[in-house]
């Protein structure tokens, strides 16, 4: 056996994907990202990830899998000292060129979330993650490293897709492939004419239980949740549907490693 599967499924075994290297699906979109995905914070889950923050100024924090920094300049902006990791080194380089043309002082780096060795032990106040863990292969690497990152009482605020998200007419899809169902975990690529995103990048479908399950069992039991509606826009386009699970923000608290 190739000693690179040999290493891939003892990860496996302890529940995670050490061996295996993540890939940057990024990198091909960057400026796609960027330019059709817009760098607006203020839309309803941005504000809710922003609020469940709460006050920043003079927090250390890590905006983990943090793209072009739309999220680590706000942060930054109101007074936190940030620092933004992205597996994509396209997304990185973008978010430094920001940083050049407007100093907030922050520091990017490009790195996988799943690294256990890319920052010191309870470095940080809070670690922010919006729209990262769909996109992270290995979740429990990733959590692994954000309660190892935090300080003892400090906090972990994600937002993502919501996993019961069961699409918006047949142009936007669902949290997981058409005819698999909800119940099938996996990562898988969107055919849907509105997903434009995820028909390049793809995405990891969990069940919320398995989000859920993950973080309690990496010592950061939830703390507050947020579920914000479809955008209006959604709504007035299509005034016959009923409003769906869209988004999930929340709120983690750093408890004490091996309290689960
Ligand atoms: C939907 S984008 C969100 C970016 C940014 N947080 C934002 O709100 O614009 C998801 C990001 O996750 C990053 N990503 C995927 N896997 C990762 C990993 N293992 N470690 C760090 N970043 C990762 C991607 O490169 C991408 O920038």
């Amino acid at each position: 056996m190739r000693p690179v599967w040999r290493q891939a499924i003892a990860g496996l075994r302890r529940g995670s994907l050490v061996g295996m290297a993540a890939t940057a699906r990024y990198d091909e979109v960057a400026d796609f990202y960027v330019t059709e995905m817009g760098a607006g914070i203020d839309d309803p889950v941005t504000a809710a990830l922003l609020d469940l923050a709460g006050e920043v100024t003079g927090r250390r924090l890590l905006d983990l899998a943090c793209g072009q920094g739309r999220v680590a300049r706000e942060l930054a902006s109101r007074g936190a000292s940030v620092t933004g990791v992205d597996l994509s080194a396209a997304l990185i380089d973008q978010a430094r060129a920001a940083e050049e043309a407007h100093r907030l002082g922050i520091e990017y780096l490009a790195g996988d979330a799943g690294d256990n060795d890319m920052f010191d032990t309870g470095s940080f106040d809070g670690v922010v993650c919006h729209f990262g863990v769909s996109d992270i292969d290995d979740l429990a690497a990733t959590l692994r490293t954000v309660r190892r990152v935090l300080r003892p009482g400090g906090y972990f605020v994600l937002s993502l897709l919501h996993p019961c998200f069961p699409g918006w007419t047949e142009n936007v899809s669902a949290s997981w492939p058409r005819g698999s169902g909800y119940f099938a975990e996996g990562w898988w690529r969107s055919q849907a004419a509105r997903s434009l995103l995820r028909r390049q990048v793809g995405s990891n479908h969990r069940m919320i239980s398995t989000y859920l399950n993950a973080l309690v069992s990496h010592d950061l039991p939830i703390e507050s949740v947020v579920e914000p509606p479809p955008p209006s826009a959604w709504l007035a386009e299509n005034p016959e549907m009923d409003p769906v699970p869209t988004f999930l923000v929340l709120r983690c608290v750093a408890a004490p490693i091996g309290s689960a």
